[in-house]
């Protein structure tokens, strides 16, 4: 086990990590060693807990204090352990109406829709303090995996970021409701339909086919035919999120762009971001984008968690307490 962290900088706070919550990342990092440069390492990215202790320089923060927090995988940072230290920029205090095991979720698919738009999409991010005020306002965005943790954070985040833009999103049928009903996409299309692109292509405004689409899944690798999906007259954007395989090829006349975690210094504003998620959601602008499976409670329950992420999960997201 790794030791509690005792020395801490004075930009740190230390957390007593109360609950944890899954991301792909994690197991990519543990089975193939993705963006891992030494072991042992202490996994997690995603957690929320309760100050222990603050740095002189960490900010506004108290003991006791219910935060949410932008953890980095790493033996005093992961939040795969009961005190992880944490720099006070990427830390933020949590509305009580939160629960930890909720807060626990929000982290890095916030900052990876924060990506999508900033990055893949070059839109203005009204929400984000010092973020971009102008850029691209597409009529009609296509998200390949609406039902992933990322997808139903970029559904939310787009709406804010272009509030007149028709947002579209792919899913299994049984996440049709939620992300129309509750999310707030216009439309939502089964990503199991054998002829998906005319099925965008009809939702789309004026049936033209959309401006850009953003896949946060990786779905372009075996739907290759989605490229039909969008305007030959508009940005034709393909906005990728990587997915810890090779840029997936787009035709040459489509403007495609990878993303990936360590891009994010490019999005103005990236220093607000944390501060920024606990503002709306105290403003009740920002949900919770899936719904929590709670899988056990311990540092053992990990290890189930870690075996059901494996196996893919399905429009939820999988937390442990600690
Ligand atoms: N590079 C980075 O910085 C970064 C950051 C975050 C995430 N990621 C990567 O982004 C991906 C998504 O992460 P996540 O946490 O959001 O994943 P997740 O929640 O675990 O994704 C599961 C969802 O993916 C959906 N899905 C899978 N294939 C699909 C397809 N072909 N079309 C439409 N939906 C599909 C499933 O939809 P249904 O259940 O509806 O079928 C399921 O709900 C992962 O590969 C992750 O590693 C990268």
């Amino acid at each position: 086990m790794a030791p509690k962290p005792s020395i801490l900088q004075p930009t740190e706070v230390l957390i007593r990590v109360k609950a944890v919550a899954i991301n792909p990342a994690d197991y990519k990092m543990i089975d193939l060693g993705h963006r891992v440069t030494s072991w042992p390492l202490v996994p997690g990215l995603d957690g929320a807990g309760i100050i222990e202790q603050v740095g002189d320089e960490a900010g506004d923060f108290k003991i006791g204090d219910r935060v949410l927090a932008f953890f980095t995988a790493g033996d005093r940072s992961g939040s795969y352990q009961e005190y992880a230290a944490v720099q006070g920029k990427d830390v933020a205090k949590l509305p009580a109406k939160w629960s930890l095991e909720q807060a626990s979720t929000l982290g890095v698919c916030y900052l990876t829709a924060v990506m999508a738009l900033g990055i893949g999409l070059k839109t203005p991010l009204p929400f984000l303090e010092g973020g971009p005020t102008s850029g691209l306002q597409p009529s009609s965005v296509l998200i390949l995996g609406g039902s992933s943790a990322v997808g139903a954070a970029t559904i939310q985040l787009l709406r804010l970021a272009v509030p007149e833009c028709k947002i579209l999103a792919t899913s299994s049928l049984r996440h049709h409701d939620h992300l129309k009903n509750y999310l707030g996409a216009d439309g939502v299309i089964d990503r199991n339909s054998a002829s998906l692109p005319s099925d965008v292509k009809s939702a789309s405004p004026g049936s033209h086919g959309v401006d850009a689409i953003v896949d946060v899944v990786g779905a372009g690798r075996t739907q290759r035919d989605i490229f039909e999906a969008l305007n030959p007259h508009g940005a034709k954007i393909y906005a990728q999120v990587w997915t810890g395989d090779d840029e997936i090829q787009a035709p040459d006349s489509v403007n495609s762009i990878m993303f990936r975690g360590r891009d994010l210094p490019q999005v103005p504003g990236n220093q607000n971001i944390v501060r920024t998620l606990a503002q709306l959601l105290e403003e009740d602008r920002y949900k919770l984008p899936l719904q929590v499976h709670h899988v056990g409670h311990g540092l053992s329950a990990l290890e189930k968690a870690l075996v059901l992420m494996r196996q893919g999960v399905s429009g939820e997201k999988l937390v442990v307490s600690i």
